[in-house]
């Protein structure tokens, strides 16, 4: 299989490194900057005989050299800067998608796509209306990034392996994301058993700041290492049919009473894209969590196209 990563900035050809180093598929790196993503290419196949894989790494400016992906990956566009919100990268970022979408797809007409340039929830909403896609096709990744982080809070906290915590972060990815603490398990254990109120309360906090936290520590760029990681946990249940259950910023049909939106909730993804939405039965408190992470959405959708 042939993966396209269109942005080869930081989450990209991390990205790009993490396909190729799990021996998931040939990967494609595109950039408007000409000579970058086939120097990256070129460093990364250079690593090749080290790593001990054999898939194939070619950068391009020229979207003729995308035909036939399986997977399309939109990361092209600007990150953030220290003080600012994801939001503010709206109309800047919302042209570069749309034109990624659109050349992409015209040469993958088959490729399911996955978003990740912010803010998240908006761009993926702009590039299932620009490609057309059924909804199956077309999904945002945020969720499975921002429960990792969840879950390495919980599992700093009370100093665990992180991979035996478990958490699930539904809503926008941005300050209204809705952490589900009272699903969160350390090996099934709920971590309302081990934690007190006020210090979950603490990890939501820092969870909702993630990404603004590496933001300000670094001052040029935010993060990449686990955002690749994040979206290649994506590829890999597409790819290899695996139906995992993540969350994914998806087009809702009324699922949860919201309709007309992106936003980001519990779906199983194997090779068709999405295969099914899973809907919870949420708390009170939840659903109006979730409901006005929606309303920010719509509202930034309805900006980007004034
Ligand atoms: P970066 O600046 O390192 O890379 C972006 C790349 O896009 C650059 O190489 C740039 O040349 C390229 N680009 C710009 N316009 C393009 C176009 N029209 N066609 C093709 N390529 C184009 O940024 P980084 O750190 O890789 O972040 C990329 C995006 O991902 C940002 O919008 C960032 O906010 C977002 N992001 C989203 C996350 C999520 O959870 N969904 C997590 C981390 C980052």
């Amino acid at each position: 299989p042939r993966v396209t990563i269109v942005g080869a900035g930081r989450v990209g050809s991390t990205l790009a490194q993490r396909i190729a180093e799990k021996n998931l598929a040939d990967v494609v790196l595109l950039d408007i900057v000409e000579g970058m993503p086939q120097g990256l290419a070129l460093d990364l196949t250079e690593a090749r005989g080290i790593e001990l894989h054999n898939r194939q790494i070619i950068g391009t400016n020229n979207y003729f050299d995308t035909s036939g992906s399986q997977i399309v990956v939109i990361t092209a566009g600007l990150p953030r800067k220290p003080g600012m919100s994801r939001d503010d990268l709206l109309k800047t970022n919302a042209k570069i998608v749309v034109e990624a979408a659109k050349n992409a797809i015209a040469h993958s007409p088959n490729a399911i796509f996955i978003v990740v340039t912010n803010p998240l929830d908006v761009m993926t909403y702009l590039a299932w209306q620009a490609t057309n896609l059924p909804r199956e096709r077309i999904m945002g990744m945020a969720g499975v990034l921002d429960s990792a982080r969840f879950e390495t809070f919980i599992a700093m906290e009370l100093g665990v392996l992180p991979a035996d915590v478990k958490a699930m972060v539904l809503g926008s990815h941005g300050d209204l994301m809705v952490p589900l603490s009272r699903y969160a398990t350390v090996n099934g254990i709920p971590v309302t058993e081990l934690l007190d109120a006020t210090t979950i309360e603490r990890l939501v906090e820092r969870t909702r700041n993630g990404g603004a936290e590496i933001v300000e520590l670094m001052q040029t760029g935010g993060a990449f290492f686990a955002p690749a990681s994040a979206t290649s946990v994506m590829v890999e249940s597409i790819l290899w049919n695996q139906s995992r259950l993540l969350p994914v910023a998806t087009y809702l049909e009324g699922e949860y009473g919201l309709i007309d939106v992106v936003i980001g909730v519990p779906c199983r993804l194997g090779c068709g894209g999405i295969e099914s939405v899973l809907e919870l039965n949420l708390t009170d408190e939840e659903i109006k969590a979730l409901h006005s992470s929606a309303e920010s959405v719509h509202q930034n959708i309805q900006r980007s196209q004034e």
